[in-house]
């Protein structure tokens, strides 16, 4: 079975990598998948993005990572997946993962959206937790994977001085 782990990734956090990982251990293929979220002005590029997850994934065979421009569902077909997997870290994230997931089952009835609940140590954390550390200065290093802590550490520094805060 073929799994999309879909989402903005601005940037890839520890929580990500744990969800990939697990989605990894149950499916044949995922696909991590960096998407457009109209809600969303990302401080890094779609190839930024796209990067970063490449260096961090790449120690795990079966996990390929990708950008798509459009729906979350064409992207599905196009690839033949019959799966989404998301990450749920509290009941704050539930009403609108629920709302994506069934928005997507109209659209497509036969892509199920399977949640793994995070691990405890990462309920708290979010590409936006760390952008505003970041922001002030602070240390991030536990919240992003090792590989790409120095780039995305000195890329927020200099993106966040240019665009300021209001971009968080
Ligand atoms: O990490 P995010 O920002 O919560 O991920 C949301 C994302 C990118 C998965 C979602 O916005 C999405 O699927 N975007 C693609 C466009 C789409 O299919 N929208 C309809 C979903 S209701």
């Amino acid at each position: 079975m073929i799994a999309i782990c879909p989402g903005s990734f601005d940037p890839v956090t520890v929580g990500h990598v744990d969800i990939f990982r697990r989605a990894a251990a149950i499916f044949d293929k995922v696909y991590v998948a960096v998407m457009h979220n109209p809600k969303k002005n990302p401080v890094f590029t779609e190839e930024e993005r796209v990067d970063l997850l490449r260096r961090t994934t790449a120690g795990i065979d079966n996990i390929e990572v990708e950008c798509f421009d459009g729906l979350l569902t064409s992207y599905a077909a196009h690839k033949g997946a019959g799966v989404i997997v998301k990450g749920l870290r509290a009941v704050s994230d539930y009403e609108y993962e629920f709302q994506m997931a069934l928005a997507n089952r109209r659209l497509n009835p036969g892509l199920e959206t399977v949640f793994l609940t995070t691990s405890a140590e990462n309920m708290f954390l979010s590409s936006s937790v760390v952008k505003q550390i970041a922001s002030f200065g602070g240390d991030i290093s536990s919240f992003v994977p090792a590989e790409v802590c120095d780039i995305i550490s000195e890329r927020l520094r200099e993106r966040l001085s240019q665009k300021g805060s209001e971009s968080i």
